[in-house]
């Protein structure tokens, strides 16, 4: 039996982490195991590249670089935790993965999206997701929101900006737009869910879906 993988994507502040949790507790009611991992990192050894990719200037790494860094820490934890999860029977829920590549090293980056692609799909035969969460919000609501999360963790002194927060309002709008160019190139794969709505409406909306596909 192979159960459903199922990526979140979009923009910093649209909800990914809340609305993952309020997924699986979703599918966990309905009696799924549901497995909550996220990109970079998910496993071990992907984590320490995601303290690469994460930590650190903006422009510490060029846009091929950062593909690569992404694209290993992608395939250690496709092959070791998601392919593994979905074959027992249990959920994936994945907070960001190849879309996320495609987006910010390729159409934004300005790695050929062709090149990203042949290297994600072709090279390291990296699965594409049953179902992919777009969460689209405005730059301004989501750094809002960033801002926000930041004051809220300040006291418990975690790290404030990553390398991708620091980058500017043209860079997050470029990602948004590239976000909503990939769900066109693929309806069928993609449910774009406008994150300007109450998070209770956010998650019935992407339930509802779930719902739909696979009849829970
Ligand atoms: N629908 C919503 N309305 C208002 N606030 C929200 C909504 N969804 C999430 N938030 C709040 O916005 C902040 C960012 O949400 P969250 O961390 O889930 O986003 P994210 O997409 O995971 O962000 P990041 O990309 O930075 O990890 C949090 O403080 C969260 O409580
Ligand atoms: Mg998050």
């Amino acid at each position: 039996m192979k159960a459903p993988f199922i990526s979140f994507e979009g923009g910093e502040g649209g909800g990914k982490s809340t609305q993952i949790q309020l997924l699986a507790k979703y599918l966990r009611e309905k009696g799924q195991d549901v497995c909550i991992t996220r990109e970079p990192g998910g496993t071990p050894g992907a984590e320490e590249l995601r303290n690469l990719l994460l930590n650190g200037s903006p422009d510490r790494w060029d846009a091929w670089t950062e593909l690569m860094l992404n694209s290993a820490s992608r395939r250690d934890h496709m092959i070791r935790k998601v392919v593994p999860m979905c074959k027992k029977g249990t959920w994936v829920v994945s907070d960001r993965y190849v879309d996320s590549s495609r987006v910010y090293q390729g159409l934004v980056g300005g790695v050929p999206l062709v090149d990203v692609d042949h290297l994600q799909f072709s090279m390291l035969k990296l699965p594409k997701p049953d179902l992919t969460v777009l969460l689209d919000l405005s730059v301004e609501q989501g750094m809002e929101r960033v801002k926000k999360r930041h004051i809220q963790v300040e006291n418990v002194g975690q790290k404030k900006e990553d390398r991708y927060e620091k980058k500017g309002l043209y860079f997050h709008e470029r990602v948004r737009d590239a976000f909503l160019q990939l769900s066109a190139l693929e309806p069928e794969r993609f449910i774009v869910v406008r994150a300007d709505q109450s998070v209770e409406d956010v998650a019935v909306q992407i339930c509802a879906e779930v719902n739909r596909r696979w009849s829970l």
